[in-house]
């Protein structure tokens, strides 16, 4: 089992059976879903999916403070590490690394990943996402921000994810109605939506999503910010 919190929009942590903490996406200081009152104490391994403030924000403090593994693009890590991040372990797609008792490779997303670095964006490589290998053979697909794609079906045959993380809220990423072509091109069991609700504008709905998948052999598992569920 593992255990994961969601910490607000795309940020989640996962403990793994073993003790290691694997911190997605770190946007805390002005995430207005982040639950009140919520520390960090320890992280071992970071994943950074593109160079957007939401999924970037609060990576370098974080990475100074404890020190994990920090994977992410090519483009990110050398970003990361201009910032005084001192392990960043740059990765492209389609390659994996190993990180503690996981092992991560990195997925395709259709996004951007342009960082914004004292009023200028600056180039932050192509946006990804990620399959997070667990010691148990179970396996994680994290979307990163993404339209959906008909590749997901290839992730689908080779990594056989059987609970993905996926973006609904629309406007940036894909909504409802595309995340449920998602859902069915990936075959996972389980679904965890996220970036929706975060601000007026990402109106997906995970009620929403789940009727359009009702035919499906899957199922919507909505998550309460800072309330620990095992998996
Ligand atoms: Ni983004
Ligand atoms: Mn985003």
């Amino acid at each position: 089992m593992i255990e994961i919190i969601w910490l607000g929009h795309s940020t989640f942590q996962l403990k793994l059976e073993t003790g290691e903490y694997i911190l997605l996406d770190p946007w805390i200081n002005g995430n207005p879903k982040h639950p009140e009152g919520f520390e960090i104490t320890r992280i071992d391994t970071m994943l950074v999916s593109h160079g957007h403030f939401d999924h970037i924000a609060d990576a370098v403090p974080l990475a100074r403070k404890f020190k994990p593994q920090v994977i992410s693009n090519y483009e990110i890590c050398a970003w990361l590490e201009s910032k005084g991040v001192e392990n960043a372990c740059g990765m492209n797609k389609g390659g994996g690394q190993q990180a503690g008792p996981v092992r991560v490779t990195m997925t395709n997303a259709f996004h951007s990943s342009g960082i914004a670095d004292e009023g200028k964006i600056i180039y932050g490589g192509e946006p990804g996402g990620f399959i997070i290998h667990l010691p148990d053979g179970r396996n994680i697909y994290f979307a990163g921000d993404t339209s959906v794609f008909s590749d997901m079906a290839l992730l689908a045959e080779i990594y056989k994810p059987e609970l993905a993380f996926l973006p609904i809220g629309d406007l940036y990423t894909m909504g409802p109605g595309e995340a449920a072509v998602a859902c069915r091109l990936l075959q996972a069991k389980t679904v965890i939506p996220m970036h929706y609700g975060t601000f007026p504008p990402l109106v997906g709905t995970p009620e929403a999503l789940a009727e359009r998948i009702a035919g499906l052999d899957c199922t919507v598992w909505t998550l309460e910010p800072g309330v620990p569920v095992e998996w």
